[in-house]
């Protein structure tokens, strides 16, 4: 689901360099079908241009108090009262200050205090500036106040400085209003996801795996952190960047997912196996890369079987809600059903791999919800985002049901 889908977006930009990493975050908006409403301060306009952001909003941009621009409307009123969220990006140690200490100066730091809902703001400053004592009570108190801030990054400054103080990239930030707009329908829950391949090495430079890259996992990671819940993501080698707000576990071995998904069952309502686990390991891997014997035609490696991770987890976790997913390249629903019931699962996902754009690597899945009642749900082909979201709009109330038992 788009959170971000005709939402008012009041997007606030001071004068920092970052500025320019705003206008990426305008169009970012826009192409998630928001409505972006851009007040710039006097120092802003210094570093872009008010037609810039116009253009790329398509909305005209509030520069002053008083703007005679936009008709007999109180703005400062107005548009505080209608967004649905308000951004301040970058954030200037000045604004900062300035929204601590109650100041409206300007228009933009007084719609700031004309509105009552939590702010989300992005400091960009040199690193001296923003490791300041004053600076940090200040964004403090913002936090105190329950304002969100999006913590800067560490690396090369444009003052030449390395170090904390690089606004966060305008796609984090994008994430981070889908989180503050998503509904918090699992909030209270904890849940674990598995994502990603396992390794199970030979020898320390080969390995036995699949082409598993964790996008499924990740996206249902994600969006159950939107939505509210606790996420562990105990994820195998993948090079996606973890979710904000998801605690991530990196494991390589089948073994080493069973250890860390029980170290972490406590208390958990949800578990959803998304990864692609060997079912196999070498039953002797070796220390040492292995030599290649030239006389040697042949290399037999004896398999092993490796922990069934989601059959453990159905065995311990009887309160809560296990979800399955069977990648299947034929007799796909009669396949899926089988591992269900084997597997003791509430539900799997039946991942049909013969379907274009479906299972491993790809942006997009499809397949079928099938359900321990017997119920089955199609779900047409769509980014493994939007699929996560309907996934987990079908698991919400089978959790509920199973609670008020
Ligand atoms: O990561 P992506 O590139 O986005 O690809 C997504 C995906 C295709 C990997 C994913 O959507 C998917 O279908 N995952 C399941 C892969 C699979 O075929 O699993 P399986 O049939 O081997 O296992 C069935 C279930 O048991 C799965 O939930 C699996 O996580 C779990 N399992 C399997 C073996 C094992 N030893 N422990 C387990 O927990």
């Amino acid at each position: 689901m788009n959170y971000l889908k005709g939402k008012k977006i009041l997007l606030g930009i001071t004068g920092g360099i970052a500025a320019y990493k705003s206008c990426e975050l305008v169009r970012l908006l826009i192409k998630k079908e928001a409505t972006v409403n851009v007040v710039m301060t006097e120092n802003a306009k210094k570093f872009i241009t008010p037609l810039t952001c116009q253009t790329l909003s398509q909305n005209p941009v509030i520069e002053s108090t008083f703007d005679t621009m936009h008709g007999a409307e109180i703005k400062h009123i107005t548009l505080p009262d209608e967004a649905d969220a308000f951004v301040v990006a970058p954030a200037t140690a000045n604004f900062i200050g300035k929204l601590a200490s109650g100041i409206a100066d300007d228009f933009l730091s007084t719609i700031a205090l004309a509105y009552t809902r939590p702010i989300l703001i992005a400091p960009a400053m040199n690193v001296h500036m923003y490791e300041n004592k004053i600076v940090q009570r200040n964004i403090k108190t913002l936090k105190d106040y329950g304002h969100i801030i999006i913590e800067p990054a560490s690396g090369y400054l444009a003052c030449g400085y390395e170090g904390k103080g690089r606004m966060e990239e305008p796609a984090r930030i994008l994430e981070r209003i889908e989180y503050f707009l998503a509904p918090k329908d699992f909030s209270g829950i904890k849940a674990i996801v598995t994502a990603g391949p396992t390794r199970e090495h030979i020898d320390p430079v080969r390995y036995i795996s699949n082409p598993s890259t964790g996008k499924m996992g990740y996206a249902l990671a994600r969006k159950l952190a939107m939505r509210g819940a606790r996420v562990v993501l105990i994820s195998g080698p993948s090079t996606i960047e973890p979710p904000y707000g998801v605690e991530l576990v990196r494991v390589t071995s089948a073994e080493e997912m069973m250890k860390k998904t029980e170290e972490n069952l406590d208390d958990t309502a949800i578990f959803i196996g998304a990864a692609a686990v060997a079912d196999f390991r070498p039953e002797k891997p070796v220390s040492q890369k292995m030599k290649k014997e030239k006389k040697e035609k042949k290399l037999t490696l004896t398999l092993v079987k490796t922990p069934d991770i989601i059959s453990e987890v159905a065995k311990k976790l009887k309160d809560g809600i296990i979800v399955g997913f069977a990648a299947e390249t034929e007799n796909l629903m009669k396949n899926a059903t089988e591992k269900m019931k084997k597997k003791g699962l509430d539900m799997i996902f039946a991942n049909d791999l013969t379907a274009a754009g479906s299972g491993f690597g790809t942006e997009t899945n499809s397949g079928y919800l099938i359900n321990r009642d017997g119920t089955v749900k199609k779900f047409e082909i769509q980014s493994k985002e939007d699929l996560a979201d309907q996934l987990l709009d079908e698991i919400i109330p089978e959790l509920k049901k199973k609670l008020s038992r």
